[in-house]
C-alpha cells in the first residue's frame, strides 16, 4: 500500500513545456533504408512518423525553459531538478548537472534511469521533496534514442525517437494533485530490453508487449485501489507510448474506453522518458483536460520497470 498520508504537503503543475527535434523521420524514410513498409509499421505499432536528433541536455533546457516561463518563474526560484532520461549525454556527470547550467538554476539536479516508466518515478520522487519542504521543482522527462538505436534493426528502429516535455511542480498547502501513486520493477526482466554501455538496444519484442500490458494494468489497478477510484472515475489515461495495442490491451484491461486516452505517437514514436509527459501536455493543449479531472500515467520500460500515478487536475 501507498496510500498519501493526510496533512502531508502536496504539489500542483503550474508550468509544461516540450520539445521535439526538428528531423522528421516517415515510416517510408525507415522502409527505404530496411526490409518494412509503412504499412506494416502502422497496423503493427501505430506509429505514422518520429522525431530524431539533438541532445538529451539541450532538448530538456529547450522543455525546461518553457515550463518555467509558463509557470511565470525566476530560474533561481526553482528548488530542485529532477531529470528523468535513460540516454544521458555522458556516462558522468549527470546530465540534470548540464541542464541545471543550461537554464541558470541555482538548485540541487539529479537524474532518474527507470527507462520509459522514468517520468512517473521523477513526479513521485519530486512529491516526496516537496512533502520535505522543497516549494518548486522542475521535472523533466527526455530521451535520445536514436544515438543508442541500432538502425539496421527493424525490430526497434521502426519504434525509437527522440523528444522531451517538463512540467513545473509547485507546493500547494491545501492537497496537492497526487491522489497515489505506484512503482514497481522487476530486474528479473532486464535481459528482454537493454543496451550495454556504448551499444544499441537489444529487444525481445514479443516478450515485452506480452509484459508491458500485465505490469501497466497491475500498477494502474494498485493506484485506483489506493485511490479509492474505479476505471469510470478516470477522465483521461497517459499511457507510455510505445505501441498503440499495448494502450489498447491496456485500456481494455482496465475497463477505461479508448477515447479517454491521450496518444501522440503517431507522430512521436516511443520517446521513453518523455512519452508520458508528451502525451500529458498535448492533451492538454486540446483542452482534453479539465480542473478536477482524475488522471492516471502510466507505464511500463525497461528493468523491468512500471509506475503509474493518479493527480486530480489543479488539486485537491
Ligand atoms: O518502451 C518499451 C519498448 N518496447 C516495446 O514496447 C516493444 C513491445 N513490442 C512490440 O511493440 C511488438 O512486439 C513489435 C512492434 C516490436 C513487433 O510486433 P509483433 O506484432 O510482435 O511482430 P512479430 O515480431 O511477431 O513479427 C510478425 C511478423 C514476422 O514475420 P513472419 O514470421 O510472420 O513472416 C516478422 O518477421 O512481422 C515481421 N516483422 C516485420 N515486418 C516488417 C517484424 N518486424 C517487422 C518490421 N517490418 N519492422
Amino acid at each position: 500500500m501507498t496510500k498519501i498520508p493526510s496533512g502531508i504537503r502536496g504539489g500542483v503543475i503550474t508550468g509544461y513545456g516540450t520539445a521535439l527535434p526538428p528531423t522528421v523521420l516517415t515510416n517510408d524514410d525507415l522502409a527505404a533504408r530496411m526490409d518494412t513498409s509503412d504499412e506494416w509499421i502502422r497496423e503493427r505499432t501505430g506509429i505514422l512518423s518520429r522525431h530524431v536528433g539533438g541532445t538529451t541536455s539541450g532538448l530538456s533546457i529547450e522543455s525546461g525553459r518553457k515550463a518555467i516561463e509558463m509557470a511565470g518563474l525566476d530560474p533561481s526560484e526553482i528548488d530542485a531538478l529532477v531529470l528523468a532520461t535513460t540516454t544521458p549525454d555522458r556516462t558522468v556527470p549527470a546530465t540534470s548537472a548540464t541542464v541545471q547550467n543550461g537554464l541558470g538554476l541555482r538548485c540541487g539536479a539529479f537524474d532518474v534511469n527507470a527507462a520509459c516508466s522514468g517520468f512517473v518515478y521523477s513526479l513521485v520522487v519530486a512529491h516526496g521533496l516537496l512533502a520535505m519542504g522543497a516549494r518548486k521543482i522542475l521535472v523533466i522527462g527526455t530521451d535520445t534514442l536514436a544515438r543508442i538505436t541500432d538502425w539496421e534493426d527493424r525490430n526497434t528502429a521502426i519504434l525509437f525517437a527522440d523528444g522531451s516535455a517538463a512540467v513545473v511542480l509547485e507546493a500547494a498547502e491545501n492537497g496537492g494533485q497526487l491522489l497515489a501513486w505506484n512503482l514497481d520493477a522487476d530486474g528479473s526482466a532486464e535481459e528482454f530490453l537493454f543496451a550495454e554501455i556504448g551499444g544499441h538496444i537489444k529487444m525481445d519484442g514479443k516478450e515485452v508487449f506480452r509484459r508491458a500490458v500485465r505490469i501497466m494494468c497491475d500498477s494502474a489497478e494498485k493506484s485506483m485501489a489506493d485511490a479509492g477510484l474505479t476505471a469510470d472515475d478516470i477522465a483521461m489515461v497517459i499511457p507510455h507510448q510505445a505501441n498503440i495495442r499495448i494502450i489498447q490491451a491496456a485500456c481494455d484491461r482496465l475497463g477505461i474506453p479508448e477515447e479517454r486516452t491521450a496518444t501522440v505517437l503517431h507522430y512521436t514514436g516511443n520517446t521513453s522518458s518523455a512519452s508520458i509527459p508528451l502525451a500529458l501536455v498535448d492533451a492538454l493543449r486540446s483542452d482534453r483536460i479539465k480542473k478536477g479531472d482524475n488522471i492516471l500515467l502510466v507505464g511500463f520500460g525497461a528493468g523491468m520497470t512500471a509506475a503509474s500515478a493518479i493527480i486530480k487536475w489543479g488539486g485537491q
